[in-house]
């Protein structure tokens, strides 16, 4: 039921009750008292008339009565008849009946009146009057019209002015409210809101209103994320697509970042070659000199002979062919190895000791090598005793650092399992606890000269070309690092 159906229904049935009362009970009971006091005045009248008629009559002064009476009849239309009987029953007036007032005897509001007109204890007669109380209970039936009319009118003033005013401050903003949730619902932010007055509707409009606004912040912002999120998911897939070939593009440049690192760590150690060169050459070449000024003084006292020439250029020829032998022995270390190979561990670790031999007797570091033979592993020997290489170029570089009197370098291979396990310990004065983790990161170095990646490409070769295990720990007054590497299966 519509809110206008709900005010209209009890406001028809105040009405309705309204109307029941008046005319089942105030208009009868009006009526009724209008019709009493109307009959009061008749009889009081009539009273009089008979008063008056008394001494007439005790003179039998009839035609005074007769006359009497008619002015009487004359002066008041409603006394619609009046008789008069003397005390024998005789009708004394009128002397004959008119249709007329036959007729109007039989409207329904005549009352009849009748009086007794005595003189002391004489009865000389009754008077018999009829008075018809229509005409004036009229003018109360027309004041009752008149205020049913009007009270109709204001009760319809009243309900129209009640519906109005709630149609206008309740009704119509409720529908627009209603119109702008049902909008609501289908995500439309934009139907106009009633205005929010001063009273309860209006605060119903603006806490509507504040809840929508806090929907539409709300909406905007799950749009965001939702659009945010699927802009995410078209990255990811371009992503997922494009992953496989940066995966492998990565890869091709790891593979040349490492095939530079382990070029470049070569060129420091052919560095370090040249240097083990030219100290092994300080001897022959000293010696060389000497044989040189040795003919050349024979030549200048004459006591050069052919023996002496042929002692002389064989001792020469001797120191040139170890100078040779020596460059060989170093090149054939830095011969790269194109495939794996089977190679003899100890073997490879000896080259790599001959190679810092010199360096280190120089720098009065003794070193000591237990290398057991026959244990023989898959791989690429001459990376791997490049990798030994740089652990013992390492430890040098610690003892020397560490400015130790006596250092020492302990190089010692052993089969532990299927793996040949060497490890190279230093008196260099160990590893700070705080670098160790990042000992193996490449260009990570402590020293001036240095460029942080001879560690690195130690680990590459051991773990990636080795398939190895390289491990690094303090011991005490120095530092020990662990090379592990699989067997050959047969051996
Ligand atoms: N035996 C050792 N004793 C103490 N510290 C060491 C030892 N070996 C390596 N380190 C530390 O590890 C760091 C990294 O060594 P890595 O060989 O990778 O680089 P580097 O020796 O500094 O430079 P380069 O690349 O020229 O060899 C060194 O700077 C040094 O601090
Ligand atoms: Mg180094």
């Amino acid at each position: 039921m519509s809110l206008r159906a709900k005010l209209l229904y009890p406001l028809l049935l105040i009405g309705l009750l309204i109307g029941i009362y008046l005319y089942a009970i105030w208009v009868p009971r009006t009526l009724a008292n209008d019709e009493a006091a109307h009959f009061r005045a008749v009889d009081q009248h009539l009273d009089s008339v008979v008063e008056a008629m008394i001494p007439l009559l005790l003179g039998s002064q009839l035609d005074i009565v007769h006359e009497n009476l008619n002015a009487l009849k004359a002066k008041n239309p409603a006394w619609v008849d009046i008789r008069l009987v003397n005390a024998e029953g005789k009708q004394l007036y009128p002397l004959a009946s008119s249709a007329k007032q036959s007729g109007q005897l039989t409207s329904p509001g005549v009352r009849t009146l009748e009086k007794k007109i005595r003189y002391l204890d004489t009865d000389l007669g009754t008077l018999v009057a009829r008075v018809d109380l229509a005409p004036s209970l009229a003018n109360t039936r027309q004041e009752i019209r008149e205020l049913s009319l009007t009270l109709l009118g204001v009760m319809a003033a009243l309900m129209v002015t009640i519906i109005a005013t709630t149609e206008i401050t309740v009704g119509r903003p409720l529908r627009q409210l209603a119109k702008a949730s049902v909008r609501l619902a289908r995500m439309d932010f934009d139907t106009p809101l009633p205005k929010a007055g001063p009273d309860e509707v209006g605060k119903l409009v603006s806490s509507f209103a504040s809840m929508r606004n806090e929907l539409q912040n709300y909406n905007s912002s799950l749009l965001h994320e939702i659009a945010e999120r699927k802009d995410a998911e078209e990255a990811l897939r371009q992503l997922n697509e494009t992953l496989e070939q940066r995966v492998s593009d990565e890869v091709a440049a790891n593979r040349e970042k490492d095939h530079m690192l382990i070029q470049q760590s070569r060129l420091a150690a052919m560095g370090e070659m040249v240097h083990n060169i030219a100290h092994q050459w300080r001897q022959p070449l000293n010696s060389l000199g000497l044989i040189i000024s040795n003919i050349q003084d024979d030549f200048k006292f004459k006591a050069i002979t052919e023996e002496t020439l042929a002692r002389d250029v064989s001792d020469a020829r001797r120191l040139i062919e170890k100078m040779s032998t020596t460059i060989d022995d170093f090149r054939d270390f830095f011969r790269p190895d194109r495939e794996k190979s089977s190679f003899d561990v100890a073997e490879a670790v000896r080259e790599a000791v001959f190679i810092v031999m010199a360096a280190l007797k120089n720098n009065s570091i003794e070193i000591a090598v237990d290398v057991p033979p026959d244990l023989t592993a898959t791989g690429f020997p001459s990376q791997y005793a490049q990798a030994v290489l740089n652990l013992l170029v390492n430890a040098k570089e610690a003892i020397l650092e560490s400015e130790t009197a006596n250092g020492q370098i302990r190089v010692a291979l052993r089969k532990e399992g299927k793996e040949a396990v060497l490890t190279v310990d230093d008196n260099g004065g160990g590893i700070a606890q705080d670098i160790l983790p990042r000992l193996f990161d490449p260009y990570f170095t402590t020293k001036d000269q240095g460029s942080g990646i001879g560690l690195y490409m130690v680990k590459m070769i051991i773990e990636r070309n080795m398939e190895g295990k390289i491990g690094a720990a303090n011991i005490e007054n120095g530092a020990r690092f662990t090379l592990s590497i699989p067997l050959e299966k047969a051996s």
